[in-house]
């Protein structure tokens, strides 16, 4: 089977056209529209500023992501601090290895949908990992399964999906990223539309929920036959916030994890495509750790090593998250240089990981790197995709254990290969 994904390879020519600025050091800045960037690629650097906790506050680029309020990722000061730690226990062992079921039943249904593109010339997997993981957010996060890889709820995936379109674009435009000027778009209209589609879809399914609760109805799911779980949303609904501020919590676990966990395993699978002789030895690593068990268990995540270094070298040569924000509060002096109230700092991940000081030969993919014997040391701030410090991902682990899945389900039925005339960068 021979996989394509059309939309990330755009993503990636950016970035890797933007790293060419390495060239002048690794620290430049950039202008886009009026507004001028400190792009950081050094690891002493991030290693101030990310293990800071001053420099906390996040920059005006996440304002495009503001209509959906978006809580964790983007508050800051006491109300960032009551709410990490809220959350945190989400992301619990125990919770995880209950998310295993829904990871493994989600993966399931990807695998046979998968079955009927075999002998394809080629197949763009981006539009079903999307699929993949927004059944698998909603059923953790929400309790719900929302069966879109079946084809049930189109309306709320389109909605999110066109949605974090409008977000990229806006992003990187030197005149939508106006409040102002962005009114007279074409896409504003669409970004309403979809706005109200997400909103009533998780209003309503707090509301059921709260009412669930408060009548002690206990549900089952169907399907697979567990007691649900809404994880995130049952524990909200156990603190005092209202129902907006869990609207904004929930909505901070689709578009603080979803997009880039489908990035994740998409670009793993395009790189396994790529390097045959790495995609035999992980199928050699899963057939001795997990054979042909259809039901992939917690060890078996966690003896797959030399997934692991696969999974972590797609990180730092594609890195899903290329880049995250910091804006100064007040003036500071990082490493001896003096940045004034104000600036914005971008944090460039993709460029520190494509920094020749820490990774020669950057382009080559090769998961020997990341030896766990310690062979690869280089500077810990070097290698950041989940970012680190007080502001890192939380969601870390659950990303982890899902890519590795994915993955694992795939390489036990079917073979990657390449398309001909296509190399991801
Ligand atoms: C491969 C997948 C993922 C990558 C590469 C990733 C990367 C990151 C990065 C770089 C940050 C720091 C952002 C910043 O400073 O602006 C972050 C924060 C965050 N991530 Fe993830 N993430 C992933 C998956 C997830 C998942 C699955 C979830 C939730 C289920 C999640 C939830 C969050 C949240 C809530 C924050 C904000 C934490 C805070 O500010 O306290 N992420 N992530």
């Amino acid at each position: 089977m021979s996989f394509l994904a059309q939309d990330l390879f755009h993503f990636l020519e950016m970035h890797s056209m933007l790293a060419t600025h390495l060239n002048y050091g690794d620290i430049f800045k950039i202008f886009i529209g009026d507004e001028c960037k400190v792009f950081i690629a050094n690891a002493e650097f991030l290693e101030e500023i990310m293990s800071s906790n001053v420099h906390i506050t996040k920059s005006n680029a996440y304002k495009f992501i503001k209509p959906l309020k978006f809580g964790l990722v983007t508050s800051t000061g006491s109300k960032w601090k009551q709410r990490r730690k809220l959350i945190t226990p989400t992301f619990h062992f125990k919770m995880l290895d209950q998310f295993l079921e829904v990871f493994n039943a989600s993966t399931d249904i990807l695998v046979s949908k998968l079955s009927s593109e075999v002998g394809e010339d080629w197949t763009d997997i981006y539009p079903y990992i999307n699929l993949l993981l927004l059944d698998v957010f909603c059923e953790t996060a929400m309790g719900v399964k929302i069966s879109s890889q079946e084809g049930k709820n189109s309306e709320y995936a389109q909605a999110l999906f066109r949605y974090l379109d409008i977000v990229i674009a806006r992003a990187f435009s030197a005149w939508k990223r106006f409040d102002f000027l962005f009114q007279f778009s074409s896409e504003y209209p669409l970004q309403e539309k979809y706005l109200e589609t997400l909103q009533t879809f998780s209003r309503n399914i707090i509301e059921k929920r709260r009412f669930e609760k408060s009548q002690q109805v206990v549900e089952k799911t169907p399907d697979i036959g567990i007691k649900r779980n809404a994880a995130l949303l049952d524990l909200l609904l156990e603190s005092d916030l209202t129902n907006d501020d869990i609207e904004e919590e929930m909505n901070t676990f689709m578009f603080g994890g979803f997009d880039s966990t489908t990035s994740l395993v998409t670009f793993a699978l395009l790189a396994l495509a790529d390097n045959p002789k790495i995609q035999q030895n992980v199928y050699k690593e899963v057939l001795e750790v997990v054979g042909e068990e259809k039901y992939v268990s917690m060890q078996h995540l966690q003896d797959t090593k030399y997934l692991e270094m696969v999974i972590k070298e797609t990180q730092r040569k594609y890195t899903s998250v290329p880049i995250v924000e910091r804006h100064l509060e007040e003036d500071a002096t990082i490493c001896g240089v003096d940045f004034p109230k104000g600036t914005t700092l971008t944090l460039y991940l993709y460029g520190v990981h494509h920094n020749e000081k820490y990774f020669p030969e950057p382009e080559k993919f090769d998961p020997e790197r990341f030896l766990p014997d310690g062979q690869s040391e280089g500077h810990n701030y070097a290698f950041v995709p989940f970012s680190a410090g007080p502001r890192n991902c939380v969601g870390q682990k659950f990303a982890l254990l899902d890519v590795k899945l994915t993955i694992i389900k795939i390489l036990q039925k079917f073979t990657i290969l390449q398309v001909p005339g296509y190399k991801l960068i």
